[in-house]
Parts: structure tokens; C-alpha cells; sequence
């Protein structure tokens, strides 16, 4: 396995540092507002950021090396971006594995170009982890649409998006009674609550009460929705993986020259053993989760399944990244926990995301069925 770029991929990563940079510069970090958003939607789409998701699959520089690629520099340059990026991106992927020419006709190129903001609508209030156990219906009607009821939570972008894949039951099997709907968040009809989190994220309730969606809205066919939602997730667990990166190297951007400036006992922190192993597990953490992102993503992008690969990477960096937050900030002392200071504000940030996409008991739910499926199928593993 071998993590050197190609010349297209270093420059797909030069531009996103430099997207990022330039946003920095006029940092906004904690606005939350739909111009805010647009902004730095807008210069992400400027930056071409989203192009490479949309070559065939082996060719370009690859789908999920430019996920993980954008998600790491955005989080550690400007981790609004990170947000905005993953986001679309989530709206974006289902279209790529189960839109039909029509639907990718009609939706790719808003969602590329940043004419329409995406979301992922597959969260309830009593269903997160266990997501085939979704309530909201969808009733078909005589002219073959349907009619949708109910109320998805946690929904990033609810407030301000345009276009969701709002996942519905339109059966009673638990899986197979799922399916996958592309909603216009526009019509009139759809209530929009804003849920407060504690790190700048737009996110709340879609609620619908006999909405009314056309047939040729069903994202794949009647029944693949949960399908959908686990390939898509697939694809961009280890995007999670890699904002944790990112975000453990911001921490460390900033930790490593506070420790060799501040003095205590007449010596630099820097100085200390306790210190030194501190820094040295946490660099290890580090680039151990790079190992796992980036392989997981050259599998996928060589065109093999990375289910168990997804799920390692994104369970071990993001709960690898909280546990340097949380060093950090002891190194840090009493201004690492600062309203707003650099590393308080990276610890509002990175907490979420050991539970979002998938908790990190459920990361060990599919590591472990997948496995035993491994297991049984060549009698050994690895
Ligand atoms: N790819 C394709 N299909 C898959 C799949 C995959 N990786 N995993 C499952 N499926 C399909 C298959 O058809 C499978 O049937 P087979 O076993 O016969 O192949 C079927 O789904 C059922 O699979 P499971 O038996 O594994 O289903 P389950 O009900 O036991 O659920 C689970 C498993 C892993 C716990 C799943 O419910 C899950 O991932 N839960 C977490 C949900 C989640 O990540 N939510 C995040 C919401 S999105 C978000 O957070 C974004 C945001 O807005 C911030």
C-alpha cells in the first residue's frame, strides 16, 4: 500500500488548503448563518471541489480520496467548510450510486455547482442506531406518488436546505420495507425546527404531514432505501475519520509550540517526559488513523467493498481525536477551556463526531458481523 499522490491529487489537496486558508483569513468560525453557509459553499464550488465525485468510477483522483482529502484539510484549516462540504456531499453520493439518468440529470448539477444545499434525512427521534426501525410513512396515492408523515431529527441542514433523500417506510419489513425519497425542501408543507448544538452546525426536525412526493422522486427502487443509506454511509464513514485527523492536527499545530514556549518549574513543558509521551501517542494516534482512512479509501476507489474498513477507520479516528482533544487541553490548562479558545472551540467540534453516521458501538456492530461473515467464508482471516 502506497499513500504517495499523484500530481492530480496533490494539486486537488494544494486547492483545498488553499480554499480553506483564504477562508480562514476571514474567519467567521462560529457564524451559523445562511449566508455564511453560502459563502463558503460558494467557494468551495470555486475551488471545484466537488468535480472529482462525479468522474467514473477508476478514473480521476478518485470519489473517497477526495472526501477524506477535503474533510481533513477543510477541519484543520476552517472546519465550517468541513461541515458544508460533508454535507453536500452527503446529498451528493446517494444520487452517484442509485440516481437514474434523469434524477442525476436534474439534481447532480445543482448540487455540484452549490445552486441547491443537500441533506440526509434518515434520523428519527427513536431511531438512530437502530435506523431500519424508521417510523415516518410513505403511502402511496392512485396516481402511483406518495403521501410522506412524520418527523425526521437530527437532520444537518433541516433549517436551510433545499433538497433532501428523506428515508421512508413503504412496507412493513424492517429493511426491505424501506425506501428512499428526493424531497424539495422548498414546496410549501414541510415544517423546519433548528435544534442549538454546541459547535456551529445548522440541524433540526423536517416534519411532513401527508406530503405529497411524485413517483419519479423514489431515489433506486420502492424498498432499497435502506440500501441506499448504508452504501452511501459506506462511502463517507471514513470522511468522519478524516475530519477527526484534521482536527487532531489543529490541535497539535497549536499544542506543540505552546509546549516549547511555556515555562513551569523553570523549564519548557516540552521538557517533561510526561509531556513528551503525551505528544508521542498522540502523534501515533494520528497517523495509525491516517493508515486506516486512507487505506479504506484506496480500497473503495480501487473498486473493492470497504464496510469493515469504513467503520474501523471511522470508529478509531474519531474516538482517537477525542481522547487528544481531551490531552491537549490538560496540556493547555485553564485556557484550553476558554469560551472560544482554539482548543475549546476543536472540542465542541469533534465530540459529535463519535455518534454521527453511526456511533462508535455501531462501527463495532458492522466490524463484527462483517468479520464473522469473513470468517465463515474463508475459514481465517486476514
Ligand atoms: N452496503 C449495502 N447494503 C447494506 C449494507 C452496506 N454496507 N449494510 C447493510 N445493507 C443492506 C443489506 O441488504 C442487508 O441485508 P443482507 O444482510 O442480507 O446483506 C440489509 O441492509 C440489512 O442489513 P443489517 O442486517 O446489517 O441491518 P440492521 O437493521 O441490523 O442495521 C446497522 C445495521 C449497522 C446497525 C445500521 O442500522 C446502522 O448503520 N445504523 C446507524 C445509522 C447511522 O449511521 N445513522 C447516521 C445517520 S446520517 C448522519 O448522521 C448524517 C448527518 O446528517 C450528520
Amino acid at each position: 500500500l502506497d499513500f504517495t499522490l499523484s500530481e492530480s491529487q496533490e494539486a486537488y489537496k494544494r486547492t483545498v488548503v488553499e480554499v480553506a486558508k483564504k477562508l480562514r483569513a476571514n474567519n467567521h468560525f462560529d457564524e451559523e448563518s445562511i449566508e455564511h453557509y453560502k459563502a463558503v459553499l460558494d467557494s468551495i464550488v470555486e475551488g471545484n471541489l466537488f468535480d472529482p465525485l462525479l468522474a467514473e468510477d477508476g478514473e480521476g483522483i478518485g470519489k473517497s480520496f477526495a472526501v477524506i482529502t477535503a474533510r481533513e484539510s477543510f477541519s484543520r484549516y476552517y472546519p465550517f467548510a468541513d461541515f458544508v462540504f460533508a454535507e453536500q456531499a452527503l446529498a451528493i453520493i446517494p444520487f452517484l450510486l442509485f440516481g437514474n439518468s434523469e434524477q442525476k440529470q436534474e439534481f447532480l448539477p445543482p448540487l455540484i455547482n452549490g445552486n441547491l444545499i443537500g441533506g440526509f434525512a434518515l434520523t428519527e427521534e427513536t431511531s438512530g442506531s437502530d435506523a431500519s426501525s424508521l417510523s415516518c410513512k410513505a403511502e402511496k396515492t392512485d396516481d402511483g406518488g406518495y403521501l410522506l408523515t412524520g418527523k425526521k431529527m437530527w437532520i444537518s441542514n433541516a433549517p436551510i436546505g433545499d433538497l433532501f433523500i428523506v428515508f421512508a417506510r413503504t412496507g412493513e419489513d424492517k429493511r426491505k420495507g424501506v425506501s428512499a425519497f428526493i424531497v424539495d425542501a422548498n414546496e410549501s408543507g414541510i415544517i423546519k425546527n433548528t435544534i442549538h448544538l454546541a459547535a456551529p452546525h445548522p440541524i433540526g426536525e423536517l416534519i411532513f404531514d401527508h406530503f405529497k412526493v411524485d413517483s419519479s422522486r423514489v431515489l433506486g427502487a420502492e424498498g432499497e432505501g435502506f440500501k441506499i443509506a448504508m452504501a452511501s454511509l459506506d462511502i463517507l464513514r471514513p470522511g468522519v475519520g478524516a475530519h477527526a485527523i484534521g482536527t487532531s492536527k489543529s490541535a497539535l499545530d497549536y499544542i506543540i509550540p505552546f509546549t516549547q514556549e511555556r515555562i513551569s518549574f523553570n523549564q519548557p513543558l516540552s521538557s517533561y517526559q510526561s509531556i513528551q509521551f503525551k505528544m508521542a501517542d498522540m502523534y501515533t494516534k494520528i497517523r495509525t488513523a491516517q493508515w486506516l482512512v486512507y487505506h479504506c479509501a484506496w480500497k473503495r476507489d480501487s473498486g473493492m467493498k470497504s464496510t469493515i474498513e469504513s467503520s474501523m477507520a471511522k470508529m478509531y479516528a474519531t474516538e482517537k481525536a477525542n481522547e487528544i482533544l481531551y490531552d491537549c487541553t490538560q496540556i493547555n490548562g485553564a485556557r484550553g477551556v476558554v469560551k472560544d479558545s482554539h482548543l475549546e472551540k476543536l472540542s465542541r467540534v469533534i465530540r459529535p463526531a463519535s455518534i454521527y453516521e453511526g456511533t462508535t458501538d455501531v462501527q463495532k456492530m458492522v466490524i463484527h458481523r462483517q468479520l464473522t461473515k469473513m470468517f465463515e467464508e474463508e475459514g481465517e482471516i486476514l
